[in-house]
């Protein structure tokens, strides 16, 4: 009698635990679901068909589960998980969004060094406070980040020089700097010499953001601001933020994996998520050490990040942060 129940109960129990396991994996995909469209409203996304939404809905999928990986082994403050890019495999935002020219280092020109800062780095800089730094921009389906680096740095060169900040035109170098690549990638050593030669840059107003290549529609008469030479910082962090303090924002580039999940806060990926030599977008830096040492960084429109600011953890050369570092020079 007494075995009979045992019996019973085991049989429940299986019951039991098939129905809790079918109502979890219907809870997640629910949950998944919602997520989903959630992120479609927030960004504003539609898809051609069925199927097309099926295999974003995977990939988003695939995405929240790397995310909370990062998030598991993150050692900063930064937390990842949905973003604007997250209906893209990692191949797809590294084509649409990255710079693949920027780990070519055979690539890389010789700059003249830059001369050093006169003192130490302060605790804490921040060139938006100081009107060096113009609204965030959004660079699009294009990998013109290096256009924008160099801008926003020439922004912040002419600030210094005139005490005027215009937003100059990142449209001219798409379509105007043959060394480059257009939308697909560029380095800033060959964006100053093309400024260089094209004798400056009209504003943005002048000539507009499209964020595709056209054929180069510059003309002399519009030049807003010119440069006249450009350096290379040292690749030591304090160096770079004394130098940052001084002098203005500085173009830089990264390793921007972790850059796809991240939502907010200081970001600290473990190093096996940031190859300092996998260097695939350019920024700019635009201060430091406001929360426990850090970095910011500009880039993808006010829906990414923290108003469109990224923060990076100061002081391991994390995601080779320290590794291209420059600046346009205004006499
Ligand atoms: C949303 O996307 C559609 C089509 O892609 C576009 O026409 C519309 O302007 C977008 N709306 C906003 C608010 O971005
Ligand atoms: C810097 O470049 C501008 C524009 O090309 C030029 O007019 C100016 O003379 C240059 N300044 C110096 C000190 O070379």
């Amino acid at each position: 009698m007494s075995g009979f129940t045992v019996l019973n109960m085991c049989e429940l129990f299986i019951m039991h635990f098939m129905i809790f396991f079918i109502f979890c994996y219907f809870q997640e995909t629910v949950e998944l679901l919602t997520e989903f469209k959630n992120f479609m409203i927030t960004y504003n996304r539609t898809y051609s068909s069925q199927e097309e939404a099926e295999k974003r809905l995977r990939i988003f999928q695939e995405n929240m589960k790397t995310a909370q990986t990062l998030q598991s082994l993150e050692q900063g403050s930064a937390e990842y998980g949905v973003t604007k890019f997250s209906d893209l495999t990692e191949d797809e935002f590294r084509m649409m969004y990255l710079n693949p020219m920027l780990s070519q280092w055979s690539l890389k020109k010789e700059m003249k060094p830059a001369t050093p800062a006169s003192k130490a780095a302060p605790d804490s800089w921040d060139w938006r406070d100081h009107g060096a730094v113009s609204p965030v921009k959004n660079q699009g389906m294009c990998g013109s980040c290096w256009a924008f680096s160099v801008t926003g740095n020439i922004e912040g060169q002419w600030f210094k020089k005139t005490g005027q900040l215009l937003s100059l035109s990142e449209q001219e170098l798409v379509d105007c700097d043959k060394l480059d690549q257009a939308c697909g990638g560029g380095l800033p050593s060959n964006a100053y010499e093309a400024i260089e030669k094209l004798g400056g840059l009209e504003t943005e107003t002048d000539y507009n953001y499209i964020g595709h290549k056209q054929s180069c529609d510059f003309s002399s008469g519009k030049v807003a601001a010119y440069i006249n030479s450009s350096v290379e910082l040292p690749d030591n962090e304090n160096e770079i933020a004394a130098w940052l303090a001084e002098k203005g924002p500085v173009s830089a580039a990264l390793n921007a994996f972790a850059m796809q999940f991240y939502r907010k806060g200081v970001s600290h990926p473990l190093k096996i998520f940031c190859n300092p030599w996998m260097i695939d977008h350019a920024v700019l830096l635009v201060g430091f050490g406001q929360r426990d040492d850090v970095v910011f960084i500009f880039l993808w429109g006010e829906d990414y990040g923290e108003q469109g600011y990224y923060y990076l953890y100061r002081g391991s050369r994390l995601c080779g942060i320290n590794k291209m570092c420059s600046s346009a020079i205004v006499n």
